[in-house]
């Protein structure tokens, strides 16, 4: 079995999903369940014995030590963090505490759970740290991609937070030996996303009729690459990853954000017509991001070549499949919104 940290976040969630579909491989499933978190996103895995789900803080080390004696994972795939950066500027002392300290802890419970393993267990077994671009800072517009060899510039307390876990992952590698794979990916989007990251933000605003908050000019530059595919890029890195190296993983698809905003209103013009007219009605330029950057974009020729890994998902039909699920899981979504979706644990994991 694998051990996922953050699990029940969007991307984790949607990995755990994909997971236990492709591989029939048991996960078990930590999470703190933040205002992130939402089980209910992982409902139909509910009595399934190939999914277990532990709430709990990756800065606890007793209890990692305990989780990982009893279930003895073959690896660790590391999500678990604070995600979103408007909420690090307002707020980056959680950021600096899970997403340092927390990695810092699971690094060391892993160090010491892997020192005590022999043989095959011992050589196969893997550290995967999911990061993100940001890492590398800013670009500006003519610039080349992002490669591996990048140097680090983060500009944002959670990009700083990322930058510094990465960091340790890294020495816990050439210090210790600890078998550790990095990725940093570019920005996801789909189906289970929180409704504060810029794509399903503006779907459900559109939808209950309210403004579409574009930050600035619109022009900042974001590469968008689907869920499941980053999950798929996950997989190949775990299985076929070279230790202590990192992979870039990005969609090859760089859109302005006010593009990505009509791309939405067209899209819901058509599947979803409103009668008060076009949603493009509803775009609303507000006030710029503090320490904005203006142009993200990953060359993932790396994973391309050494693991024959490519999106499978344009984002054409990437974002037409989003869309249609936010349309077609208005329960899941009201949950979220009117905070019933933390209840989910309450009612389903306690006897
Ligand atoms: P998310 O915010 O949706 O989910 C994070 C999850 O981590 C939540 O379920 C939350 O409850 C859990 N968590 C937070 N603090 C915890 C703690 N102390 N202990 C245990 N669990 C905790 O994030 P996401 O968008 O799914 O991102 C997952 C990972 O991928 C993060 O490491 C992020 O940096 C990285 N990443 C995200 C993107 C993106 O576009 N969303 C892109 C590249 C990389
Ligand atoms: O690049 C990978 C990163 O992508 C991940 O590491 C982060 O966890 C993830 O949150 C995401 O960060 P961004 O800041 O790029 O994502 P966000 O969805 O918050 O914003 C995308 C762009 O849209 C960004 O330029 C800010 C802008 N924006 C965002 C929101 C929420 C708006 O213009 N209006 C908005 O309301």
């Amino acid at each position: 079995m694998i051990l996922v940290t953050g699990g029940a976040g969007f991307i984790g969630s949607n990995f755990v999903l994909d997971w236990v579909a492709s591989t029939g491989e048991a996960v078990l499933n930590l999470d703190k369940l933040t205002y992130a978190g939402n089980l209910e996103t992982l409902e139909s895995l509910a009595g399934d014995a190939r999914h277990t789900f532990v709430q709990g803080d990756i800065v606890d080390r007793a209890l990692l030590d305990g989780l990982l004696a009893a279930h003895r994972p073959r690896a660790i795939v590391h999500f678990a963090a604070e995600s979103h950066v408007d909420r690090s500027i307002h707020g980056p002392g959680e950021f600096v505490r899970t997403n340092i300290e927390g990695t810092f802890t699971l690094l060391e419970a892993a160090r010491g759970y892997w020192s005590g393993l022999d043989g095959a267990a011992r050589d196969g077994f893997r550290f995967l740290h999911v990061s993100t671009d940001e890492v590398y800072g800013t670009l500006g517009a003519k610039d080349a991609a992002f490669t591996e060899d990048h140097p680090y510039a983060p500009n944002s307390p959670y990009s700083a937070s990322k930058a510094a876990s990465d960091h340790l992952v890294r020495a816990w590698h050439h210090t210790y030996g600890l078998p550790v794979v990095t990725t940093n990916c570019s920005n996801n989007y789909g189906p289970y996303q929180f409704p504060e990251k810029l794509i399903p933000l503006m779907i459900v605003n559109a939808l209950a009729g309210k403004g579409l908050p574009v930050y600035g000019d619109g022009m900042q530059v974001r590469d968008w690459l689907y869920v499941t595919d980053h999950c798929a890029a996950i997989r190949a890195v775990l299985e076929g990853g070279r230790l202590g190296e990192t992979y870039n993983i990005g969609g090859w698809n760089e859109m302005p954000n006010i593009n990505i905003v009509h791309a939405i209103c067209r899209a819901l013009n058509d599947l979803r017509p409103d009668a008060a007219g076009d949603y493009e009605r509803l775009v609303t330029y507000v006030t710029d991001r503090p320490g904005h950057d203006r142009r993200y974009a990953i060359d993932a020729s790396k994973i391309e070549r050494e693991l024959g890994w490519r999106p499978s998902e344009t984002f054409e039909t990437g974002l037409r499949k989003t869309i249609e699920w936010y349309l077609s899981n208005p329960q899941w979504v009201g949950n979220v919104q009117s905070g019933a979706y933390r209840e989910w644990v309450a009612k389903h994991y306690t006897s």
